[in-house]
């Protein structure tokens, strides 16, 4: 089999993650290049025990980069990876496109975790796979193409909080043109990701129907912005990116916006970020009241509205959303 076609039907397993599989029980099965044949073969079936001396066997074959694994196992690979996304770091054999599907179910989980119980422990673990992430752009702040590629259009509150962090992680990276501490670049990710906290405490009924809102619906709504605030102050949050992120995700250029009706001049950057973003994650997902909107109506209803939204964001969006191959060349790395 050549080298092209193998990585066609394979993924390699490096030693750093063969270690990072239950020793006993592989999650997926595993296949071993044989020189001598030049065929790949079935070595373990998946989650069954492997002995000590093939637990040896198999290390050494990754070793020599002869393990492999089944590229259509890979979403078991990916959920596996997810818990320990560390890894993403030190790996170089998977596509941007895979680590930001793996960084997707990463964050959908741990967000999950921490929306049923937010308190430190949850936010510390989703705070530490934040920064992650926030290496990996960081590295080269170009990937963020990739993450925007992947955002899901079923909705659920913790798939649009994942999409809004990495449009807005996008965006952000964009309009700084790169220029941006990675500390920075943490709170911003985390930000984003939290943005819509405070709407665990908004009852499920009244998200559903959110399309024909009475008074008091939109009240209890508008409430998740405090809602959110409380909560990180509880966790004892002051990043002013993070709370900016919260509090001025709804607020418009025109002061037309909640809890606060400021203007363009009182809205921080990331808070016109998370705006942009938040509205264009919200416009392309499913929901019961609505059609979703196709990426590119999405993208030119935002920059239509400058009253609304700034208007070098919603341009760096359509650059983003619709040219996205193009990115990689325009973006300023950071050495
Ligand atoms: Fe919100
Ligand atoms: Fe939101």
């Amino acid at each position: 089999m050549s080298g092209e076609s193998l990585s066609e039907t394979y993924l390699q397993i490096s030693p750093n993650i063969l270690e990072s599989f239950p020793k006993f029980r592989p999650p997926v099965d595993l296949y071993v290049f044989d020189m001598d044949t030049a065929q790949t073969k079935k070595y373990h079936k998946a989650e069954e025990r492997l002995s000590k001396d093939r637990q040896a066997e198999v290390a050494g074959f990754a070793a020599e980069s002869l393990l492999f694994l089944l590229r259509e196992d890979y979403r078991i690979y990916a959920s596996h990876l997810s818990k320990k996304l560390g890894l993403i770091l030190t790996e170089d054999d998977f596509t941007p496109q895979e680590v930001a599907q793996i960084f997707f179910i990463a964050f959908r989980d741990r967000v999950e975790d921490f929306f049923g119980n937010p308190t430190e422990g949850p936010f510390k673990a989703m705070a530490k796979d934040v920064s992650i992430l926030a290496e990996y752009v960081w590295a080269d702040p170009g990937r963020v193409e990739y993450l925007t590629a992947t955002i899901h259009k079923e909705y659920s509150l913790t798939t649009h909080s994942v999409n809004t962090m990495f449009v807005g992680l996008a965006l952000f990276t964009l309009v700084t043109a790169g220029k941006f501490r990675q500390a920075d670049l943490v709170d911003v990710a985390l930000g984003l990701l939290l943005h819509d906290v405070g709407m665990i405490q908004v009852p499920r009924f009244v998200l559903d129907r959110a399309g024909y809102l009475v008074q008091r619906d939109r009240t209890s709504i508008e409430n998740h912005v405090e809602a959110g605030e409380s909560m990180m102050m509880r966790l004892r949050i002051q990043s002013q990116i993070i709370l900016d992120c919260m509090r001025q995700h709804h607020e418009r250029l025109d002061g037309s916006g909640y809890p606060n009706r400021r203007f363009k001049k009182d809205i921080s950057l990331i808070g016109k970020v998370c705006a942009v973003a938040d509205s264009f994650c919200a416009m392309v997902c499913e929901r019961p009241f609505r059609e979703p909107k196709d990426i590119p109506k999405a993208v030119v209803t935002l920059a239509k509205d400058t009253a609304k939204y700034e208007p070098v964001l919603t341009k760096l969006l359509a650059v983003l959303m619709i040219q996205g191959g193009k990115l990689r060349t325009e973006m300023t790395v950071v050495e």
